[in-house]
């Protein structure tokens, strides 16, 4: 079968994955109506479903509609939400046709009354389960014709009628990241949001359902994130009809884009995910997904980084970055960025962000000599840089003043010392991209950690009426300039970050290869934060730092190697100051580090399996399991591991220790790991001999 079927006496359309299907009927008054998401089902089958609900009452109106607009009986969240210049709300929309290409299906819809066209497009692909989203309006009208556009939604996503519903989603905070939340779903809206102009720390733009009976390894669940890095909106509706959907949007209550004739806007895509194999399962398709089909470069191994963020703070020079990187090349570190504090008057936070040309009286002969001597170590050499910002007190903002975000005799909001420049602004994109592509070029520079510091605030830009679009603009601005420097230097990959993980989606991971998880990088507390991180992202992209001990942050003292193995579940790097570890310590952390390159192309390419205190990865015929004990009470038993994703009948060798298990004995029985002691780890690598 087709991955887009198309029954035109049905007036029906259903995608297929390779597991599940997704079906959209136009009823007899032409509106377009949501049937199924869920498990694969034949076109005769999809032929014979049922409309979901058909609730008209007097004070009620409930038909699943795929993409409802204002106006009629409608009164639950609307996907389309404007206003005509006559200030009326209400619009009809008649279906124009479709098209297929591929696994590509586009729905389009014309305005009875007005010049608008409404295209919804859906996506799959033949080697995932990922159905993507999105909508774009165009105004077919005369220049002088607007309409204000408060919602459009890239997708409303609506679930089966089920006794029960469940919601799990990522709340946190900065240093917290990505912390799950999981809760019966409310029969009410929940809004999980942005409003930061940021994906943000204290919410992400992804939410699962379940009946409230799916586990890490069984039952249905129902994903779907948005791949959007500014405010955002999900709204889930659960009705007392028992209709339960989520409403993904870019931005969030309040701005407004105008749509003037001959114009046209476009959501970013939003990506649904059914699995019948428990959030686990859910995971590792998700993980799948972004693999095949977000990542610009997924078959690239990351390279263990060393940052000199928590050694050095601001305070960076030459010398002490050379001795950095001489030892972080002694440990077998394949990638050397330097942080904040290289450039302009930059010596704490006051100062100097937006002069991006190395601080004259820390690198007196620029920057050449220490990406040469970086080189030398066999290392690539990264640099930091918050390309949307700028101190007051730089020479950019006095060149430049009016280019931040500001509204007329208003406050200028400052957070950290910094505004946030007006990146919307044509100029002020080509003098961020102009000045990046310099410093890549003069220093040939292969990683950009490219961070944010703040949110937006007074976003507007005065004597512009349609300044609300900045919301939007700005973020695709980032975008862009990521995507041409990208282009124009193959060799450069990119770090997402916003003061740790504020800036984690899917539309960041299109133009990135990794992202800073989190501030926070004590092992412990990292555990919530990495479980959350791997609901949705894969271990790949997930920069996990080892740092000092005891923690800068949390002041929590924990072992070498805990914070290691810890560390090693995703992309490693280190982070301490280097010049402080002991010969021991250094020793042990080679030694680590070597262990990290031969266990990495199964935690970065495989399946991830979380267990109980303990996380497994199976790539091809081997197996990484990371285990680790938290504090308990004293006799407390230990029990044996138990694994997934094995063969029963597999033989699997110890690559340490030459021990051979077999596949059901680590299944069933389990795997005795030893830890009795709290804060210790376990690091196992198999390989499954037959
Ligand atoms: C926030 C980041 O998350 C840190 O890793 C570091 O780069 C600082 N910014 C530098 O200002």
């Amino acid at each position: 079968m087709t991955a887009v079927h198309h029954d035109s006496a049905a007036r029906l359309w259903m995608l297929s994955t390779p597991g599940s299907s997704y079906v959209v009927r136009l009823d007899d008054e032409g509106r377009l109506r949501h049937l199924h998401w869920g498990a694969r089902l034949t076109p005769e089958q999809a032929a014979a479903l049922p409309h979901l609900l058909d609730v008209a009452t007097n004070f009620d109106g409930e038909l699943a509609e795929e993409y409802p607009g204002e106006g009629g009986a409608r009164f639950g969240v609307p996907a389309l939400r404007l206003r005509y210049a006559d200030g009326t709300r209400t619009t009809q929309w008649d279906h124009t046709g479709h098209t297929v290409d591929g696994g590509l299906l586009t729905l389009a819809f014309r305005e009875r009354l007005s010049p608008l066209e409404l295209r919804l497009h859906y996506r799959v692909h033949d080697d995932c389960e990922a159905v993507e989203r999105w909508a774009e309006l165009h105004h077919g009208g005369g220049a002088d014709d607007t309409v204000r556009v408060q919602q459009l939604a890239a997708a409303r996503w609506t679930l089966p009628l089920l006794p029960d519903y469940r919601i799990s989603h990522l709340t946190g905070g900065w240093s917290a990241e990505n912390q799950l939340a999981r809760a019966p779903l409310a029969r009410a809206e929940t809004v999980l949001t942005s409003r930061r102009g940021i994906t943000g720390h204290q919410a992400n733009p992804w939410v699962a359902l379940d009946a409230g009976d799916a586990g890490e390894e069984h039952g249905e669940v129902w994903g779907s994130a948005l791949a959007w890095s500014g405010s955002w909106r999900i709204t889930v509706e659960r009705t007392v009809h028992g209709l339960v959907a989520a409403t993904h949007g870019a931005g969030h209550e309040g701005p407004e884009v105008l749509l003037r004739g001959g114009g046209s806007w476009r959501t970013p895509v939003s990506v649904g995910l059914y699995s019948a194999g428990g959030f686990g399962g859910a995971s590792r398709a998700w993980h799948a997904y972004v693999r095949a089909h977000v990542l610009p470069r997924p078959d690239e191994l990351r390279p263990v980084l060393y940052n000199s963020w928590e050694a050095t703070g601001f305070d960076v020079d030459e010398q002490g970055q050379r001795d950095l990187a001489r030892r972080a090349a002694a440990l077998g570190v394949e990638l050397f960025v330097m942080d904040d504090g290289w450039f302009g008057a930059r010596k704490d936070d006051s100062a100097g962000l937006g002069d991006w040309t190395p601080a004259p009286d820390r690198f007196p002969d620029g920057l050449a000599p220490l990406a040469a001597e970086v080189r030398r170590l066999g290392m690539r050499f990264g640099l930091w840089v918050e390309p949307e910002m700028v101190n007051p007190d730089s020479d950019l903002y006095r060149a430049h003043p009016d280019w931040v975000l500001n509204e007329t005799g208003r406050p200028r909001t400052e957070l950290r010392n910094q505004l946030v420049l007006d990146f919307a602004r044509p100029e002020v994109a080509a003098w961020a991209h102009d000045r990046l592509d310099r410093l890549v070029r003069d220093h040939g520079v292969d990683h950009l950690k490219w961070d944010m510091n703040r949110v937006l605030t007074e976003a507007g830009r005065p004597g512009d009426p349609d300044a609300d679009r900045l919301w939007h603009d700005h973020v695709r601005a980032v975008y862009t300039v990521m995507d041409e420097l990208r282009a124009d230097h193959p060799g450069l990959r990119i770090e997402a970050c916003s003061g740790g993980g504020g800036r984690t989606d899917l539309g960041i991971l299109a133009r990135t290869d990794q992202v800073w998880t989190s501030d926070n990088t004590d092992a412990l507390d990292r555990i919530a934060i990495q479980h959350g991180y791997g609901q949705t992202y894969p271990p790949g992209t997930m920069g996990a730092w080892v740092t000092d001990s005891p923690n800068p942050l949390t002041g929590r003292a924990l072992p070498l190697e805990f914070r290691f193995h810890l560390a090693m579940t995703g992309a490693l790097g280190i982070g301490g100051d280097l010049t402080e570890w002991s010969e021991d310590e250094l020793a042990r952390a080679a030694g680590l580090v070597e262990r990290y390159k031969r266990i990495r192309p199964v935690v970065q390419r495989g399946r991830l399996y979380r267990l109980a205190d303990a996380v497994q990865y199976v790539h091809e015929d081997e197996v990484v399991v990371v285990a680790w004990r938290l504090a308990r009470r004293h006799g407390a038993p230990v029990v044996p591991l138990r694994l997934a994703g094995l063969e029963p009948r597999g033989r699997y060798r110890d690559l340490d220790t030459g021990e051979v298990h077999h596949g059901a004995v680590l299944t069933s029985r389990g795997l005795t790991t030893g830890l009795t002691r709290d804060h210790t780890s376990l690091l196992l690598h198999l390989r499954r001999d037959s």
